[in-house]
Parts: structure tokens; C-alpha cells; sequence
């Protein structure tokens, strides 16, 4: 199986924005979320197609304003963001007619200030506000609005054609692929949503700029999506000079990319943010009024899975049914086929070890530097029950497993670093349980022994430090998707203020 981690962080190079538009860009990290959920259009229930689902771990299958506060993190950086942002997810279909999930380098969603005259108010979005953008159904420019001019695709480090195109272009992305989405920002003043979640709302008269129809005469802030893609891992899926992939609802055109937002902000500091973080660069640093979450944090921020289907690695259809609908015909929504329907429990990343009489306790952000349990033994054949074995056999009741195939041995854990909740890589010597992850700890401990009040692991000795592998393999961080900084980005929404 093919596994390409991407931590999205973007620091990007200063676009060329033109100073007078004033906007704030804010990172979020890979997905919270990646799952047939739409609480927006199918609440309560399971949707037809995979979503991209960053922001809150309020997230949940129906939403109120009131769930969103709930979250304990977010994967996007503002702390008092805890929205919800998703669009379809991205696949390839492999030549020999497999699909894979193509890997997710995180989002960056925009908050621009985008005024028709300078003395316009800009609102924050209201509590229990939500929106959606695009058309699932659409395969054709025919007929198509001023919707769909905020759809775009952006080829990253591509040859001369490199720039910014209505549907999934057919050349080769080096640096990645973008996919984007304006949402709308005239309001009417009164609903927080409506019976198609779009007609509450409108464009201005530009798409991303320009007069709001009198119809909607209220303003918010305009929100832009980029959802980047490594799409570079699959050009050997290429056949006759035409892109291998599809959106999630069986779109290989892209023209039905769509987009949904939940507001889950602190609607105070979120008026603060649209009247002070206003400088042309867009650096969310640079906004005094937004506290931000760490990488850490962000990237550790997660929903786990409810639907019990795959949805990664090889796979023979698109989760739920979605076979591929080309167009230039609207899409119509495909027969039943034995996906499931409905909603189970929340999926949980530890294997029940009450046979051995061990339990498990969390997960923990070890270091790399004093590590949380002393003793360390790797292999590659790497189980929960080995390494608890491993464990009691030399006496200890405390066991953590790591980076699919570290495990590690002691009597006590520092309390204060569970509390983690990425421990979902998969064990090296069984898939289907799984072994902490990078730099986290899957902890467990033997039942009735007392878990640790002290606040800081038991400092050991260098010797007490026993390798029965060669040490070389210690678990590292993901590697970043490096996000090609071009001024092609400043092209995004070009508006006039
Ligand atoms: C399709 O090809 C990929 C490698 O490109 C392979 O890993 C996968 O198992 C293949 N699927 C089938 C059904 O043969
Ligand atoms: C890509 O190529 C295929 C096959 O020639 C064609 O159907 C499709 O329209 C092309 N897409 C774009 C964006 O040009």
C-alpha cells in the first residue's frame, strides 16, 4: 500500500496580491476527516460521497453551532476557528482500473476582504450559519453561473500551460495540484441557511468582488479554499496524455467541485479579524488578534471514522456508489450497490488486551530526547500483544508501541503527555491493529498498576537504554509537502477592492 504522509503547513512566499486587498490566509493541516459525511446536506445520515472534511473535532454527521464549540482542536491554525470546511475528496484510477486516495497536503483557507466601496461592512458569519458552494450533478460549462468562475484548478510547477483551469487539467503538477473554490458572500440578511444551503446566499456582481445583488445586501467576509493534492505520485498512472483522476463522486471533469462551511467561530474575535488583520500579505502571524494552534496540535487533530468501509489504499470502486460519470450529461445519482447506509461507532486505535490483563491507556506524545517509557526494543514484525509480551516478560507494567514498530518498556508515564490523538499507524506486524505513530506513543499498561501522578517521565540513564535493533530507525515526522511558492497563488481571486 502506498502511503504518502503530507503535514500541510504552507509557509508561502508574500503573494502579489495588490496591497490595497487586505485578506488573511490560514493554514490547516492534512484532513480531520476523511469520510461520507455531509451534515449540511444529508444530516444525520451517511452521504453519497467522501469528503475532505479540516477544522473542528466537532465534527459530526448533523451539526449545530453548539457542536463546533465543543471541539477540543482544530486542524486549521486560528484557536478561535473551530469550523468545518470540506469539498470531495480526490482519487486516481490506476490503469488497471483500481482506484487509490491521492494524498492530501492540508488547505489553506482564505479570508479575504473584499469590499465594493471602502466604507462597506463586512459581518462575521452569524452563529449556526452555514453554506455550500458548487454542483455535484455538473459536468458541462453549459449553463453554468457565476458559481461556477470560482472553480478552478491549480497545476503547480507544471510546464508553460502551468495556471489555472476550470477543470482537472492533463498535465503533469510537479509541485501539486490545487484544487479551489470561492464561496459566496452576499447574504439576505436574515437565514442561516436555506433548503438548498445556497440560495440564502449569492455572489457579487465579480464572483469574489463587485456589488451583492439587492437581493442579498448583507456582506461577509469572502472565503476561498485551496485543497492541495499530491498528484506527482501517480504520473506513471497516465495513459495517452489524459489525467487519471476523479473526485470522489465520480467527477472526472472537476467542474463539480463543491464546498460546504459550517461556522464554528468565536463570532467577537472573528469581527476583530476581519477589521485588524488586514495588512496585503496575508501572513495570519502577522493578525495580533488570532492566537494560533501549534503544527503539533493541528496535525494531531482528528474525527475518528464511523462508516465502516474503506477508504484508503486500493481499492475497487469509490467508496459508496460512485461509478465514473463523464458527462457532458448532468450526473444522476447511481442505483444502490451495497456500500453501507448507515452510521456505526466511532472507530478506536487499540486492540483489547484484557486476556493478558493489560488495558489501554492513551495515546502520548513521547520525545525524542527523554522518552517516556526507558526501554526500547524495534522489529519488524511489530504487534500490541508482542511488544506487551515483550514487556512483561522483562518485568515492566507499562508498554508503548511507535512508528509501526518500536516498542517501548517502563513502570510510569508522565500523565501530562496523553492526551494525544493520532496513534492510528498501523502495527508493522498486523494492519489491522495498530502501533502509536510518529512520535507518539500507543500506550498500555498492565491492569491495577497506578498510573503516574508525577508530571514528567523518570529521568534514566543512557545505559538503562537497551536497543536489541540497530538504532538507527527512530521514528521521525512526517515529511512536509513542500508547497511550490509561485506568484501563480497571487492569481487566485483577483478582485478589486
Ligand atoms: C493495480 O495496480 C497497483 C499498482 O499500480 C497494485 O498495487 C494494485 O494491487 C493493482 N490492483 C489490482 C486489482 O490488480
Ligand atoms: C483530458 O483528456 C481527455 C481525453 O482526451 C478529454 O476527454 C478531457 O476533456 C481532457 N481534459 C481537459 C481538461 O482538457
Amino acid at each position: 500500500m502506498k502511503t504518502t504522509v503530507l503535514a500541510g503547513v504552507f509557509a508561502l512566499a508574500a503573494s502579489s496580491f495588490p496591497t490595497a486587498q487586505a485578506f488573511f490566509r490560514m493554514p490547516c493541516s492534512g484532513p480531520l476527516l476523511r469520510e461520507r459525511a455531509d451534515p449540511i446536506v444529508n444530516p444525520g445520515t451517511v452521504s453519497s460521497h467522501l469528503h475532505n472534511i479540516v477544522g473542528g473535532n466537532g465534527f459530526d454527521f448533523s451539526m449545530t453551532y453548539q457542536k463546533t464549540q465543543a471541539a477540543s482542536c482544530s486542524t486549521c491554525k486560528a484557536k478561535a476557528d473551530k469550523s468545518n470546511y470540506w469539498i470531495p475528496d480526490l482519487y486516481v484510477k490506476a490503469k488497471n482500473g483500481s482506484y487509490h486516495n491521492v494524498g492530501n497536503g492540508g488547505a489553506t483557507i482564505y479570508y479575504l476582504q473584499r469590499r465594493d466601496s471602502p466604507t462597506e461592512e463586512l459581518l462575521p458569519f452569524p452563529a449556526g450559519f452555514r453554506m455550500l458552494a458548487g454542483d455535484p450533478m455538473r459536468r458541462s460549462l453549459d449553463g453554468a453561473g457565476i458559481e461556477q468562475k470560482g472553480i478552478s484548478f491549480a497545476c503547480l510547477g507544471g510546464n508553460t500551460k502551468e495556471g489555472q483551469t476550470p477543470t482537472i487539467p492533463n498535465y503533469t503538477c510537479p509541485y501539486g495540484l490545487r484544487l479551489q473554490i470561492v464561496m459566496p458572500s452576499c447574504w439576505d440578511g436574515k437565514n442561516l441557511d436555506s433548503p438548498d444551503h445556497k440560495s440564502h446566499m449569492a455572489y457579487p456582481s465579480g464572483n469574489d468582488n463587485g456589488k451583492c445583488p439587492s437581493t442579498h445586501p448583507k456582506r461577509f467576509i469572502t472565503l476561498f479554499y485551496e485543497f492541495l493534492y499530491d498528484v506527482k505520485s501517480w504520473d506513471n498512472e497516465w495513459v495517452n496524455g489524459k489525467h487519471p483522476f476523479v473526485l470522489s463522486n465520480g467527477d472526472p471533469t472537476g467542474l463539480s467541485m463543491h464546498a460546504d462551511f459550517v461556522n464554528g467561530w468565536d463570532i467577537p474575535i472573528l469581527k476583530k479579524a476581519i477589521d485588524q488583520c488586514n495588512s496585503g500579505n496575508g501572513n495570519i502571524e502577522e493578525c495580533t488578534v488570532l492566537e494560533l494552534n501549534s503544527d503539533q496540535a493541528t496535525n494531531d487533530c482528528m474525527v475518528p471514522n464511523s462508516i465502516k468501509e474503506q477508504t484508503e489504499g486500493w481499492m475497487s470502486k469509490l467508496p459508496g456508489c460512485n461509478p465514473i460519470q463523464p458527462g457532458p450529461g448532468k450526473a444522476i445519482t447511481p442505483p444502490p450497490c451495497g456500500a453501507p447506509t448507515s452510521i456505526g461507532t466511532k472507530q478506536v486505535f487499540y486492540t483489547d488486551m484484557s486476556s493478558k490483563g493489560w488495558e489501554y491507556v492513551g495515546c502520548a506524545f513521547d520525545d525524542l530526547n527523554n522518552r517516556l517509557l526507558p526501554y526500547r526494543y524495534a522489529k519488524n514484525d511489530m504487534t500490541v500483544p508482542k511488544c506487551i509480551d515483550i514487556c512483561t516478560s522483562k518485568g515492566y507494567t507499562y508498554a508503548g508501541l511507535e512508528y509501526a514498530e518500536e516498542c517501548f518498556c517502563g513502570n510510569s508515564i508522565a500523565t501530562n503527555k496523553l492526551g494525544a490523538m493520532k496513534c492510528t499507524m498501523k502495527c508493522a506486524g498486523d494492519a489491522s491493529q495498530f502501533c502509536g505513530g510518529p512520535v507518539k506513543l500507543s500506550v498500555y499498561k498492565k491492569s491495577g498498576s497506578i498510573v503516574a501522578k508525577t508530571s514528567s517521565a523518570p529521568s534514566i540513564t543512557k545505559t538503562a537504554i537497551t536497543s536489541k535493533v540497530k538504532p538507527s530507525k527512530t521514528s521521525k515526522v512526517p515529511t512536509t509537502f513542500k508547497l511550490y511558492t509561485t506568484s501563480k497563488r497571487a492569481a487566485a481571486p483577483t478582485g478589486k477592492a
